[in-house]
């Protein structure tokens, strides 16, 4: 992103990440949501802002090249050449958060970090590595959390893993050793705020709520990619995300569903049906709807917004993807 967006919102999900670390947690949080809702810059907040006694470390599981944008360190200043080590790795983000255990040994190298509280970060792991692994993988971070535990004899540790995809979520919940948690876009005061800060007008900035709702990556590809063209915006959406979707949604006999799903993603629940069930699978795996019944992050549930196409346990990932849906299925 060529501009510098200010930070807007999010003081609940920083608090509950900061209690998190305070505390320390054994279960690994596996934090999920929408693309584009903000997981990454939340993370990266965290570690810039924290002047706690804890050490974070933040890895972006897919960045590739650039050691210093795969691994943050937070709560310390850690020499340069420590990362430079493993800056031959490839691809980095992706290897590291694989062997967090010689990451933390590099960092301890430099740090005192026996006896203190260390928290892992561990952003877009189902992008890295992989829907199949992601049950390894929580797994394994949960007995490394004990391994790093007893080893430096961490006052606490805690550990949280993002993804943006709906099936991961699936995966992951059958198992008792993750936490799975939920992030949602922004709501509509923190959109407007972000749409104004970009130099929306009140109307575009409340049209674009209705559309994205809330989502602030949406927010900013229309104000910096489209300049505030909402229309141009859409388009791209459905000839991008929507138009592949609905075609296999077709070819495979599932309009009606998918139509029921768009009227109200809670059909799944009320009206269960195998066919039903398809369409969301596919919806899914596209990440255009997902199960938004976890805890939110920072307690409580998300309410249901039936008119931004949210439920009670299922939601459409923004608005713009069900009308769409609807569009390209009523022909
Ligand atoms: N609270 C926020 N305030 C301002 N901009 C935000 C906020 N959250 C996310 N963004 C911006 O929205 C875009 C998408 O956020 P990102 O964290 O990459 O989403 P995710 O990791 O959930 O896919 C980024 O450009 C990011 O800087
Ligand atoms: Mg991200």
């Amino acid at each position: 992103m060529a501009i510098d967006v200010p930070f807007v919102d999010r003081g609940g999900e920083l608090e509950a990440l900061v209690r998190l670390v305070e505390r320390g947690t054994y279960i690994p949080v596996f934090l999920y949501g929408p693309e584009g809702c903000g997981k990454t810059r939340l993370l990266q907040e965290l570690v810039a802002r924290w002047r706690g006694d804890a050490i974070l470390v933040y890895i972006d599981a897919v960045e590739e090249e650039r050691v210093n944008r795969a691994v943050l360190v937070g709560g310390a200043s850690i020499a340069a050449d420590a990362l430079a080590a493993l800056a031959s790795i490839h691809p980095v983000g992706r290897v590291l958060a694989t062997r967090i255990q010689s990451l933390v040994e590099a960092i301890a190298a430099r740090l005192a970090l026996r006896g203190r509280r260390l928290a892992l970060l561990i952003d877009d792991v189902t992008s890295a590595l992989g829907v199949e692994r992601i049950e390894w993988y929580l797994k394994y971070l949960q007995s490394l959390a004990e391994t790093l535990a007893a080893r430096y004899n961490l006052e606490s540790i805690a550990v949280v893993a993002t993804t943006s995809e709906g099936v991961s979520f699936e995966r992951v919940s059958r198992h008792t050793y993750a936490r799975p948690r939920l992030i949602w876009n922004l709501d509509e005061k923190a959109a407007i705020e972000l749409a104004e800060t970009l130099g929306a007008d009140a109307t575009t900035a409340e049209n674009l709520y209705l559309v994205t709702g809330g989502n602030p990556r949406a927010i900013i590809d229309v104000a910096v990619s489209h300049g505030w063209r909402i229309d141009e915006w859409v388009e791209d959406v459905r000839l991008t995300r929507v138009e592949p979707a609905a075609a296999e949604l077709m070819a495979r006999g599932l309009t009606r569903e998918a139509l029921l799903l768009a009227e109200d993603p809670d059909a799944l629940r009320e009206e269960p049906d195998e066919k039903l069930m398809e369409a969301y699978r596919i919806l899914l795996q596209r990440n255009l709807v997902m199960y938004k019944g976890a805890p939110l992050l920072h307690g409580g549930r998300l309410k249901p917004e039936p008119e931004l196409g949210i439920g009670e346990y299922y939601a459409w990932q923004m608005p713009v993807y069900r009308k769409l849906v609807q569009e390209a299925l009523r022909g």
